[in-house]
């Protein structure tokens, strides 16, 4: 696995689609807990769907996927936000790893709340987390995440849930 210096974080690019389906079916199978979706449902996505998700995510203006890219076309991280309602939130994050501990993530999820900076400005951004997650709490936190007490249940998985997250805008000046 690269070092810190030669992972390069950089938005999602329409002929990523497959290398994102590997990456993120190894999200769902290595850390099942973390994410609302399951390995199972995004096995049965046709490539299409995979195609469609990077195309929107490297230029849509509301929603976008990030990547750690270890070497050319091979991803190691992932990150990525939409817009619903005119709410940003963000999803999806993960590492690879053998490649943690190393400031992926948090470079991941800084890129994406710069472009969500310009995307979606003055808006609180919004995630949800399985406490579990402890290294992925700890880095929202870090980077000024707090939690809204809002919960609910993580629906493939009960009784585990997840915890919503708010970052409110930097206040001008
Ligand atoms: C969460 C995750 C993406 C972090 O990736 P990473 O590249 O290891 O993170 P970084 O090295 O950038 O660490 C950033 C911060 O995360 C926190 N962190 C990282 N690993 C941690 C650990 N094992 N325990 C506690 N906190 C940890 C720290 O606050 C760290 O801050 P620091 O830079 O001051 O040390 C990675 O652990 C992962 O993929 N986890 C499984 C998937 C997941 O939980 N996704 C969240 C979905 S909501």
């Amino acid at each position: 696995m690269a070092t810190r210096d030669t992972i390069r974080i950089r938005r999602i690019r329409p002929e990523d689609w497959d290398a994102l389906r590997i990456l993120r079916l190894a999200a769902l199978e290595t850390d099942p807990l973390a994410f609302g979706s399951n390995l199972r449902r995004e096995q049965e996505s046709d490539p299409q769907k995979w195609k469609n998700w990077a195309t929107r995510g490297s230029t849509g203006a509301r929603e976008a996927i990030y990547v750690a890219e270890n070497e050319p076309g091979q991803l190691v991280g992932m990150i990525g936000s939409f817009t619903e309602d005119g709410q940003p939130h963000v999803w999806g994050m993960w590492v690879h790893p053998k490649g943690r501990g190393k400031g992926t993530g948090g470079r991941m999820l800084d890129q994406l709340m710069s472009w969500l900076a310009s995307a979606a400005p003055a808006r609180t951004v919004l995630l949800e987390v399985n406490p579990s997650q402890e290294a992925a709490s700890a880095l929202y936190v870090g980077r000024g995440f707090v939690r809204t007490g809002r919960t609910r249940p993580l629906g493939h998985s009960p009784p585990a849930i997840v915890e919503e997250m708010a970052r409110k805008p930097a206040v001008p000046g």
